[in-house]
């Protein structure tokens, strides 16, 4: 792909977003905010007896960067269970955006993934309390640390 046709990928999920909207009773409600924007992205799930992802959707505004991937990380978690999100791998999504076209905005590209990311990783422990998990702001970059190759 050239630069060209990932800059479209993005401005196709930007202007055309999957899963964009609330979901109603999620059992995963998470907020994500950049520090340095302000931009916030929520993210809702739904989780089945096997913690499979079987719904979910984001809301939110924000630069073109973060809204299309986070459009294209809904493609990517419906359907896998809360252990392989917690498992999935910040460069594979950066690989799909475009590398070099997002290399500079990574707090753009991974802002939905550290947000889904804290959303499972505090899921199991809740998970035994019967509630449904609504967690506050979190900031972006808690999670990924140096992963990013
Ligand atoms: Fe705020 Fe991209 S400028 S998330």
């Amino acid at each position: 792909m050239t630069r060209q046709d990932y800059i479209e990928f993005i401005l196709d999920h930007y202007n055309n977003p999957h899963h964009k909207g609330k979901l109603d009773d999620p059992d995963i409600l998470v907020n994500g905010g950049n520090p340095g924007c302000g931009d916030i992205v929520t993210i809702f799930v739904k989780v089945d007896d096997n913690d499979r992802i079987v719904e979910a959707s984001f809301d939110g505004q924000g630069c073109t960067i973060s809204m299309a991937a986070s459009s294209l990380l809904m493609d990517k978690i419906i359907g896998k269970t809360i252990a392989e999100v917690n498992a999935m791998d910040y460069n594979e999504l950066v690989e799909e955006l475009g590398r070099e076209v997002v290399q500079s905005r990574m707090r753009c590209a991974t802002l939905a993934m550290d947000t889904i990311k804290a959303g499972v990783r505090a899921y199991p422990s809740h998970k035994a309390t019967g509630k449904k998990l609504v967690a506050p702001i979190i900031l972006s970059e808690t999670f990924r640390g140096d992963e990013l190759g």
